[in-house]
């Protein structure tokens, strides 16, 4: 079965001491995961080594780079490598977020690179994709997603899509309060995974964890992870807070 998984994405919030404090509040709740469940946190560059050390004796937690360049390494002032962050044991990294398409101008292309420097390093790429509401009042979400999933990853070889993990974030929805409802999450993830199926094959495309963001809270995670597509969250505002989070997590299926 593939991974169903609670990920936090921090942002840039947080200072060291809080970092501190929120990990041990989480971790020290022991929640029990299935095998097929993990919890992963996408921590603030400085904060990653920290955060290995912290979950690191409970199984099924792993930590998350929220970047990385598309470079191996060089004259990048300012920039961070997979290279770097395997050598750190980092877990996983979230790629393609929209505010770093947004912000940092990163285009499909540039996601196609940052996918797979992070895949020859061993780091498993979060790759996010999702439409503004322009496109989703305009009907065309799916051709939307799909060209962002086709131009970033369909160089990829299918033996690198084993356990890979998609986010799938409506930009509409993120830090609004405005969540897509269960129906419209399963819809777009179903769509997500039939794209694969088509260039992949069935075993590959059911072999992804497709997660939904986009204001995830305590009181939604159970309903819209429930569905038959969804396999989880990538969460913003409500990591940040110990016992939301938690019960997030516990809304794994
Ligand atoms: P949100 O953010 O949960 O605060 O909406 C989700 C995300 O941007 O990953």
């Amino acid at each position: 079965m593939r991974k169903q998984i609670a990920a936090a994405n921090w942002k840039m919030n947080l200072t060291l001491q809080q970092a501190n404090e929120l990990l041990d509040e989480i971790t020290n709740k022991n929640i029990s995961l299935s095998p097929d469940q993990q919890v992963v946190f996408g921590v603030p560059f400085p904060y990653l080594l920290l955060a290995s050390e912290k979950v690191k004796s409970n199984a099924g937690y792993f930590i998350a780079a929220q970047n990385c360049y598309n470079q191996a390494s060089g004259a990048y002032t300012g920039e961070v490598s997979a290279v770097m962050l395997s050598s750190c044991e980092i877990g996983f990294v979230i790629i393609g977020h929209s505010e770093r398409r947004e912000y940092f101008w990163e285009d499909n292309e540039m996601l196609a690179q940052k996918v797979d420097i992070c895949l020859s390093n061993g780091l498993k790429p979060i790759f996010c994709c999702g439409e503004p509401l322009e496109i989703r009042e305009a009907e065309t979400q799916n051709a939307y997603v799909e060209t962002q999933i086709k131009e970033s990853l369909f160089h990829l070889e299918s033996s690198a899509l084993h356990n890979f993990v998609v986010a799938y974030e409506p930009i509409w929805a993120i830090g609004t309060g405005k969540t897509a409802s269960a129906e419209q999450a399963q819809e777009m993830h179903a769509h997500i995974r039939s794209v694969f199926a088509q260039k992949y094959g069935n075993d590959i495309a059911e072999s992804i964890s497709i997660l939904y963001g986009g204001s995830v809270k305590a009181n939604n995670a159970n309903e819209i992870f429930g569905k038959k597509d969804v396999d989880g969250g990538l969460v913003g505002g409500a990591s940040l807070k110990a016992d939301e989070f938690a019960e997030i997590i516990k809304g794994l299926k």
